[in-house]
């Protein structure tokens, strides 16, 4: 089939790649000219596992191509997926300018008839708003041009993209139109062989499939770190909570890890963007707001730690604290609402230094923090080390922000040795308390028992 992938970020390039290793011939649009200049020079923007050499693979078969041109975009395809972002307004609502401005750009050229997918994560109602603007062109053009629209959202995680894409748990079809959705059962066929996985549904729910998705899971972490508060306080162990927990059928074992407050692009914006569309219809999602108030304290929890074991935040002036990790999560480099972030402010505004070090968005942050504290700021205060044993020496304690593999067996000798206060905070629990106690360090994790 003949595809057209309106946005070269996370979703887009994934998608447009996934789908040209299947044999489709895919051309991914995007109006940054120097990020398709990266994207013909075969370089990625972004960093995500596999999808590098998928990419290399397509293009060097010519089943991907890259272009800044919608008369090329259009022309191309039978089926064109809308995959642009969809950033928060200021008042937490989705800001749909990028997604509307690339249905009028269709409407401005079809000629023939083409199904129109929306893949961004749009608030319910969009897809007719795409359907108004694109025959909005149309009637200004005096043409008459079939076409469908219709809702496929992702559930891809950042860093098991390709993974998700190619094994996906459930293809989901919003589709008011027969024929547009016998295209994309056809479109979707290779992934979706042994079990029927595609369902499918009303353009409506399945816009707000995607966002219930995401404020439950969203809600589920929430609800698992006011658990672990409350377990530290009666001296219980989160770790083994989850586990009993997680045993019940009904409550599943995956995304009940307590930790510092989800980060990330999606969660963060997709609840606010949901609780904003309840307060439009006059019906507020009470649970929504507790969800989000508890992850903004929760992202302040491990700071609340550190100072307590200080004697105060007064007393964290000159010290220096090691961090590890600073991405939202592992294997990306995605430094969007990372709760890193709000650590190192409120370490910064305590006058405390921070040395950190994550394996692969260490780039990336230094220029996210560079432009939210300034270069003085940043060059006094903060110093990105090159390895994991560079960022602990000569500082007092040690973070554990980002779970990333190589932070799961340290050497915690070494650590006993270098850092001056001997103390570890692991913000994900990934340590085994006694372990690290027995190395001479005190422990702390969340919602469990402190060790010294
Ligand atoms: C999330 C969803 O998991 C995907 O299904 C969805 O497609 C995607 O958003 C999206 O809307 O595009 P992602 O943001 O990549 O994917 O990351 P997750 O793995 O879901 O993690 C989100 C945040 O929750 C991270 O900060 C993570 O550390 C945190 N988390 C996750 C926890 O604190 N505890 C858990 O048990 C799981």
């Amino acid at each position: 089939m003949k595809i057209s992938i309106i946005g070269t970020g996370y979703v887009g390039l994934v998608s447009g790649a996934c789908f040209a290793d299947v044999g489709n011939s895919v051309l991914c649009l995007d109006v940054d000219e120097r990020k398709i200049g990266m994207l013909k020079a075969g370089r990625i923007p972004i960093h995500e596992p596999g999808l590098d050499a998928l990419v290399t693979r397509n293009t060097q078969a010519g089943r991907l191509s890259f272009s800044t041109s919608y008369d090329v975009a259009v022309e191309h395809a039978d089926i064109i997926f809308l995959a642009v972002g969809t950033p928060p307004d200021e008042d937490g609502s989705a800001d749909l300018s990028h997604i509307l401005a690339a249905a009028r750009s269709i409407g401005q050229r079809i000629t023939r008839p083409v199904v129109v997918v929306d893949k961004s994560t749009v608030p319910v109602g969009t897809a007719d708003k795409v359907r108004a603007a694109i025959q909005g062109e149309l009637d200004r053009r005096g043409a008459q041009v079939e076409f469908a629209v219709v809702s496929n959202p992702e559930f891809l995680k950042e860093g098991a993209a390709i993974e998700d894409f190619t094994r996906p748990d459930r293809i989901v079809i919003g589709s008011d139109s027969a024929h547009a959705t016998q295209l994309m059962r056809q479109l979707y066929t290779p992934f979706n062989r042994n079990h029927e996985k595609l369902v499918q549904m009303d353009v409506r729910s399945a816009e707000l499939t995607k966002y219930a998705c995401n404020a439950m899971l969203a809600t589920r972490i929430s609800f698992m770190n006011e658990v672990a508060n409350l377990a530290e306080l009666l001296g219980a162990d989160i770790e083994a909570v989850r586990l009993g927990m997680g045993m019940d059928p009904r409550i599943g074992p995956h995304f009940l890890y307590a930790g510092m407050g989800y980060g990330g692009s999606c969660f963060p914006k997709d609840v606010k963007a949901l609780v904003k569309t309840a307060q439009e219809h006059a019906r507020p999602m009470r649970l929504l707001d507790a969800t989000e108030q508890v992850n903004e304290a929760q992202k302040n929890v491990l700071f609340e730690k550190v100072a307590r074991h200080f004697g105060g935040a007064d007393k964290l002036r000159g010290r220096t604290i090691a961090l590890w990790g600073l991405s939202f999560k592992p294997n990306t480099d995605d430094m969007r609402e990372a709760p890193s972030l709000v650590l190192i402010r409120s370490l910064f505004a305590a006058g405390c230094k921070v040395a950190a070090y994550d394996p692969v968005a260490s780039e990336e942050a230094a220029r996210v923090l560079l432009a939210e504290h300034g270069p003085e700021r940043c060059a006094g205060m903060l110093r990105i080390a090159a390895t994991a044993a560079d960022a602990v020496r000569g500082a007092d304690a040690l973070v554990l922000v980002t779970e990333w593999k190589e932070f799961k067996s340290p050497d915690f000798g070494m650590l006993a040795r270098e850092l001056a206060e001997k103390a570890v905070f692991d913000g994900r629990n990934i340590y085994a308390p006694e372990a690290v106690a027995e190395a001479g360090l005190y422990y702390e994790g969340i919602g469990r028992r402190a060790r010294a």
